[in-house]
């Protein structure tokens, strides 16, 4: 994963409500991240036309984060229409058992499968509300699932960059690792709680990092992307 230059490991997370600025966002950034990454907001609002207007506009890679999480015959149809969509990133989560995710991975033809392991805004004091064992930290929680998604036969999982060290000793360089909740040291943290830098996160052993609002909402989006470039340089030299 070495040889992937340090703002392809940038996957910009495209959360806008309209195809217009979404475009408007690729057009600027295409040539200082590596992907887009399209969510629930936009592919809600746009549909899945989105996909062809991002790569229309010059995004090359394509993260469909939709997060499938149904049962088995659902997730396999809706990972196969990812897959015609052409999306290289697919998430389903990991919370519910292998199946739901086999079926993901049965149905999706050359897009990759990621597992999603516990969000990145969640935090140890929400998992009693949530349901979860309390012998569970979100460490451990983390690489129970990651276990869950390997066996499921994805190709790696979303964590955050704080459990990434754990994944990648575990699981060796092949297994994709990619991080959300990443924040530069001046950034607000907003609703995400287990957050690290991206030089932390890529220095951790993350192959991409999903960044949104440190670059959505900076004055100048680009010269944030090539901050965070910056950082994933020096992580990676
Ligand atoms: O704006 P921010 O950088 O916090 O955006 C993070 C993005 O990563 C959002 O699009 C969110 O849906 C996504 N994400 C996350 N935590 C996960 C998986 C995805 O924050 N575990």
């Amino acid at each position: 994963m070495s040889s992937i230059s340090p703002k392809d490991r940038i996957i910009f997370a495209l959360d806008v409500s309209s195809v217009n600025e979404a475009a408007r966002f690729t057009a600027l950034l295409k040539d200082h991240v590596g992907m887009f990454k399209v969510g629930l907001e936009l592919f809600v609002a746009a549909g899945p036309a989105i996909i062809k207007a991002v790569r229309e506009n010059g995004g090359r890679g394509i993260f469909l984060d939709l997060k499938f999480h149904d049962i088995p015959e659902t997730v396999k149809g809706a990972m196969r229409s990812a897959s015609t969509l052409g999306a290289d990133l697919v998430t389903v989560h990991t919370s519910d058992g292998q199946a739901m995710m086999k079926a993901a991975v049965e149905a999706a033809g050359a897009s990759r499968v990621l597992g999603v392991t516990v969000l990145t805004s969640l935090s140890a004091d929400a998992f009693p509300e949530a349901g979860i064992d309390k012998n569970f930290t979100p460490a451990s929680l983390v690489l129970h699932r990651a276990k869950s998604a390997k066996e499921a036969g994805c190709a790696g999982i979303v964590c955050s960059g704080q459990e990434a060290r754990a994944i990648r000793d575990e699981y060796g360089p092949d297994f994709l690792i990619v991080t959300p909740g990443v924040r530069l040291a001046d950034d607000a943290i907003g609703d995400q709680k287990r957050v690290v830098t991206p030089f932390e996160a890529v220095k951790n052993g993350a192959d991409y990092i999903v960044v949104g609002r440190p670059i959505r909402k900076a004055a100048d989006p680009i010269e944030a992307a090539k901050r965070i470039a910056g950082e994933i340089e020096k992580a990676v030299r």
